[in-house]
């Protein structure tokens, strides 16, 4: 070697060791077992190790680089030899990175073709499928009923004035049922509807009369839950106005709803009570479904369940909705979903339809 150059051979035995010992972690790969890899994200970092190292062991400004641009300046007896020794460590190099690049380059390939694929073999996972609630499935079942007797099904607001809750109900101020204690009311004066009797006043001014109609929807009353009362229930308001209807048709048909729910032998009971939108007014109840009437835990061992309230429509309810009482006459009742259905799946506590639990209502699919 001459002085000019820095023993150019120490420096690229120097290089192919300095690749060497940054090598030996990828050298592994190109074994049959791939290495040890276990995941695509391993090996994927692995791969962006390697080009890096490539990078610097044959790029541009590697020692091996360097090295190349010294075999003109060597002597020319030992240029040949040096040329030689150059161009099999750089092809040991570009070798080596390319076998481990292959190597990887096939573990990805295969990891992502596995990730890829879909065993149609496996068994599906099936969605759940949801279903009604119990309320709305009798709700369904109660009006299937009516239309089927010719009424017509109302949908009505919740939230209402004062007008359609009380003074067209023929409830008047100081009535008990205006009291604060007694209604919630909203900030602006509006009032939760604490029974759906006040359809009956929107179904008047929108049809007129001769109406036959039913109106299920959710009522708010400041009752404290227990296992009979909620501050959120369900009643159908049921309406039939026309020439000549009289207490008899009530009571027919009343009847006749209890026959298709619970069955032809059901009996129904009348007894005298009071509304302030209907005169006269009476309680129903019919004979417990489950022991004809002869007492049992269902019906608390009187053979009776009630039904709701019903009575003849106030002539000045049908006058607040413009409708003439001496020419029409009218039947309402006013029924609760929720203890009608926790009746007829015998539930000890109406809360349960409210609490949502998926295990109870799962029951009902
Ligand atoms: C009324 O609400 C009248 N509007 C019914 C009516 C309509 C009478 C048309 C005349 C003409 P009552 O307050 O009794 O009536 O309620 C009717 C039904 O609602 C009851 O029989 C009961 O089944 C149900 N109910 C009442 N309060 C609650 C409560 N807190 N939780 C669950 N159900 C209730």
């Amino acid at each position: 070697m001459t002085g000019q150059v820095n023993d150019p051979v120490k420096e690229v035995e120097s290089a192919r060791e300095a690749f060497e010992r940054e090598f030996e972690r990828f050298a592994r790969f190109t074994s049959e077992a791939g290495g040890g890899l276990s995941s695509l994200k391993d090996a994927e970092s692995e791969l962006r190790g390697l080009a890096e190292l490539r990078v610097r062991h044959a790029g541009k400004k590697s020692a091996i680089a360097a090295a190349k641009k010294l075999i003109g300046r060597v002597p020319a007896e030992q240029r040949a030899s040096f040329g030689q020794l150059v161009q099999t460590a750089e092809a040991h190099i570009t070798d080596s990175v390319n076998a481990a690049e292959l190597a990887l380059k096939t573990f990805i390939e295969t990891a992502r073709t596995a990730r890829e694929s879909i065993d149609v073999t496996i068994p599906g996972r099936r969605p759940r499928a949801g279903h009604l609630h119990p309320i709305t499935l009798m709700r369904q079942r109660i009006e299937d009923i009516f239309v089927s007797l010719g009424y017509a099904v109302e949908d009505d607001r919740e939230i209402e004035t004062d007008f359609y809750n009380f003074d067209a109900l023929n409830i008047p101020e100081g009535h008990p049922a205006r009291d604060p204690q007694d209604t919630f009311y909203t900030t602006q004066g509006h009032a939760l509807r604490s029974q759906t009797s006040t359809v009956q006043i929107h179904a008047m001014q929108r049809r007129g009369a001769p109406v036959r109609m039913i109106a299920p929807g959710r009522v708010f009353r400041r009752d404290t839950p227990d296992p009979t009362h909620n501050p959120m229930f369900y009643q159908v308001e049921g309406l039939c106005v026309d020439r000549g209807i009289t207490m008899a048709h009530l009571k027919g048909t009343l009847a006749e709803f209890v026959h298709r729910l619970f069955g032809p032998e059901t009996r129904t009971r009348f007894r005298p009570s009071y509304f302030p939108f209907t005169e006269p007014s009476a309680e129903v109840d019919y004979s417990c479904f489950n022991c004809s009437g002869d007492g049992c835990r269902i019906c608390k061992w009187s053979g009776w369940i009630e039904l709701g309230g019903s009575g003849m429509v106030h002539p000045n309810v049908l006058r607040a909705a413009h409708v003439d009482p001496e020419e029409f006459t009218g039947f309402a009742f006013g029924l609760g979903i929720d203890r009608t259905c926790a009746r007829i799946y015998e539930l000890d506590d109406i809360r349960l339809l409210f609490e949502n639990d998926v295990r109870f209502l799962e029951q009902f699919r």
